[in-house]
């Protein structure tokens, strides 16, 4: 099934970028967000390179992780919604570089200079295929070892947004995601199923190493 085009996307996420951050307020405080993000610190700790979150929104999931995990690898946001990088560069300030792109294709970084691509509810906006390519750019970004920290929407279908939007978006199922991830080039280190609170849906949350690679 085809999800909707960027542009739609797009502006979805330009009308609601505002009361999208003050959401991201409070649901920062969640523990899956602090436990995944002290893991990453733990995991690469050793590894030289950047941390590029991948669909940043309002920054609030880089702000956590330099303020509270690890300030010294440096940090990059994207994102699709201009208005979520302006939000996102307010919040980091000089913590983190910002820019506006499309995670399918992050041309403007350099190949194998990233420790971390974390990418948290977002890839539902990608068809199937796209969600492959994504991986595969993401492996690109990475040194050997580096790490990827994913949440998506689990089930099948689609997802019903009710009034808020007619924006088409899939839900995937945990086996597809590692299938997928592996198929990349990914080691899979973690991966569970958990309910999120206030929404009909459970999350696939999924933690994955770039093979060791002699090239
Ligand atoms: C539900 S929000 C999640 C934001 C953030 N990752 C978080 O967990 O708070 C989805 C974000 O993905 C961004 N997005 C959607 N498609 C994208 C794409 N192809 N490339 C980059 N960002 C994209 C949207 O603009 C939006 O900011």
């Amino acid at each position: 099934m085809k999800t909707s085009p960027d542009k739609e996307v797009r502006e979805l996420y330009e009308d609601t970028a505002d009361s999208y951050s003050k959401m991201m307020d409070s649901e920062i405080e969640l523990p899956i967000y602090s436990d995944t993000l002290s893991r990453l610190a733990v995991r690469i700790a050793e590894l030289p390179g950047t941390i590029i979150d991948t669909s940043c929104g309002s920054g609030h999931m880089l702000e956590l992780y330099h303020n509270n995990y690890d300030s010294s690898h440096s940090l990059i946001g994207v994102d699709l919604s201009p208005k979520m990088v302006e939000i996102a560069d307010k919040r980091l300030g000089t913590k983190a570089k910002t820019f506006v792109g499309n995670m399918l294709d992050l041309g403007l970084v350099s190949s194998k200079s990233s420790a971390a691509v974390i990418s948290f509810f977002a890839i539902h906006h990608l068809d199937t295929e796209e969600v492959i390519l994504a991986l595969r750019e993401w492996h690109r970004l990475l040194v050997n070892q580096g790490q990827i920290v994913l949440a998506t929407w689990e089930g099948e279908g689609t997802i019903d947004y009710g009034d808020e939007s007619d924006v088409v978006a899939l839900k995937f199922t945990q086996e597809q995601i590692e299938s997928w991830v592996i198929e990349a080039g990914f080691v899979v280190d973690r991966c569970i199923v958990e309910p999120v609170e206030e929404i009909p849906m459970d999350a696939i949350y999924l933690e994955a190493s770039k093979l060791w690679a002699h090239y």
